[in-house]
């Protein structure tokens, strides 16, 4: 899939041939009073004026062979007030629209939307990338995606030269990313079991600056993780501890280190899940899958910064081997934790890596998983789920989520959250009540988080759509590579500073609540 950003008219577009053209009608659009049948604008007034189409996000008309368009098929439709969102739905609804057609080459006309920013632009091409991927991995039968070309085309004035190059540097790499998460999110668990997912880790260390690291059950036995090890005993797929690192920057530049809850598949263990919608618990490692994803986006990008990542992969299965209800286990950190429930098993995984994330020295670390039920019933598919102690770390994630349209929503982490979580015979129990689960999730976590700023995503109701949808969404892969990208600019900013405020900045040292982010 070719992706390119252009800037031209409206009149230019009318005569670029292709095989559909999307034009997005913001509410800001001024209708033409000439009778002409010359180009675009002449269509969108006239049929506007005829009450045939609205600019009402999402709203489509489709015209096949238009006089006033080269395209063989245009479309137009609707983006209400050209907020990044709105661009979304429209060309969502645009691209499947014309999803069934045998259309190669799409254009999608952005010059119409006013005041059009770059992460609208980066928006809509990726959203269009998005909606015309197809699985096919696993099928024998199917038609792979049709669509070749995308190409987005916004005003001359819209974007400087500089944002348009970015943009540009960025899309292929981004949807790159995305499509390697959705990809091994999608694939069932015999298809990708925690070696698998090894081997898919390795595969990247082809890339510039990545090396990837695939530990075995010696290693992780030597290294002490207990409680990932308990969670890997009942299943016959051995574990695997990935370790990749994207080297950017100098080697005193402290690491992001991003950690993925990778279980293969989570059947609950002992505590056994109820058979209805059992299959989807192979989405239990999109929290790796988007680890994955974002380090196939920095080997496109390759920005100037360090990041590591760690996946604990097993299979969470019952069976004579298994881990059992009451079950006391030895974390790598040295804590005990009680098993209470075996299918609480993500954060027993997670703990373990979180421990190893210390020897990094990190000037941050994010943990992304699908944890909890109880977060889909906060937040629903719209919002993942934030938990931070460190405000600067939070608002970073909270900034990347909304420019790029994986948002997320901070949760609480008090104190009195933790106090189900006390065991008569360990250091903790692995779960807490019903009540405010994601959140005694949260501050199960952060009991192994002391030593660096630390945030936690939990993605279980945004990681993948359930239904007659049902797939991988590929999220949080641009949350996480806007956040990351965000670091690099800000550092570019600090190495500006005099030479002692920089390094002070950029090699930072990790503390308790130490500052995350750069600050201008
Ligand atoms: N992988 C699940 C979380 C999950 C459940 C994600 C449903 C998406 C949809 C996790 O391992 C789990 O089973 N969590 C339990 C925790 C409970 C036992 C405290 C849950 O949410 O029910
Ligand atoms: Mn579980
Ligand atoms: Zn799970």
């Amino acid at each position: 899939m070719e992706l390119k950003l252009i800037a031209q008219d409206i009149t230019q577009t009318s005569k670029t041939t292709c095989d559909a053209l999307i034009v997005l009608v913001p509410e800001s659009f001024s209708q033409t009073k000439s009778k002409t049948t010359a180009n675009l604008t002449d269509l969108i007034s006239q049929a506007m004026k005829e009450g045939d189409f609205e600019a009402k996000t999402g709203k489509l008309l489709q015209v096949y062979r238009s006089s006033h368009a080269a395209a063989t098929r245009t479309v137009l439709v609707g983006a209400g007030d050209g907020s990044v969102k709105n661009i979304k739905t429209a060309v969502t609804a645009a691209v499947s629209s014309i999803k069934s057609t045998s259309a190669k080459k799409l254009v999608i006309c952005l010059s119409e939307v006013n005041k059009i920013t770059s992460e609208a632009v980066k928006a809509a091409v990726l959203c269009a990338a998005d909606a015309s991927y197809v699985y096919t991995s696993t099928k024998t039968k199917v038609e792979p995606r049709k669509l070749t070309h995308i190409t987005v085309v916004v005003d001359k004035d819209a974007l400087s030269a500089t944002d348009l190059i970015a943009a540009q540097a960025y899309i292929t790499p981004a949807m790159s990313g995305i499509e390697f998460a959705k990809e091994w999110g999608n694939r069932p668990a015999n298809h990708a079991t925690p070696d698998l997912l090894g081997k898919a880790a390795k595969s990247l260390s082809k890339y510039k600056n990545i090396s990837v690291d695939v530990l075995g059950l010696k290693e992780v036995a030597k290294l002490g993780m207990g409680s990932f090890m308990s969670v890997a005993q009942g299943s016959d797929q051995p574990l695997r501890f990935i370790v990749l690192k994207y080297n950017g920057a100098a080697k005193a530049v402290a690491p992001t280190v991003l950690v993925g809850k990778g279980i293969t598949f989570d059947t609950g263990g002992i505590s056994l899940k109820p058979a209805p919608e059992m299959d989807e618990m192979k989405f239990d490692m999109c929290g790796a899958a988007s680890v994955l994803g974002t380090f196939r986006a920095l080997a496109g990008i390759q920005p100037k910064i360090n990041v590591v990542g760690l996946i604990p992969a097993c299979e969470n299965m019952p069976s004579g081997k298994a881990v059992k209800p009451g079950d006391v286990v030895t974390s790598m950190s040295g804590q005990t934790i009680e098993n209470l429930n075996t299918d609480a098993e993500g954060r027993l995984v997670l703990c373990d890596a979180l421990t190893y994330a210390e020897r990094f020295k990190p000037s941050a670390v994010i943990d992304i998983a699908t944890l909890t039920g109880a977060c889909v019933i906060a937040l629903g598919a719209v919002r993942s789920g934030l938990f931070s102690a460190n405000d600067d770390l939070a608002n970073a994630l909270l900034k990347a989520g909304e420019s790029s349209g994986d948002p997320c929503w901070r949760m609480p982490l008090d104190d009195e959250y933790g106090e189900g979580l006390k065991s008569n015979f360990a250091d903790m129990a692995n779960v807490a009540g019903r009540a405010a689960g994601s959140v005694t999730a949260a501050k199960f976590l952060q009991k192994f988080t002391a030593s660096y700023p630390w945030a936690h995503l939990d993605i279980a109701g945004t990681a993948w759509k359930s239904g007659a949808v049902k797939g991988s969404t590929g999220r949080p892969v641009l949350l996480l590579l806007n956040y990351l990208l965000d670091l690099e600019s800000n550092n570019a900013v600090a190495s500006v500073l005099p030479a002692s405020t920089a390094i002070k900045k950029i090699v930072k040292k990790p503390a308790k609540n130490a500052k995350t982010t750069v600050k201008a």
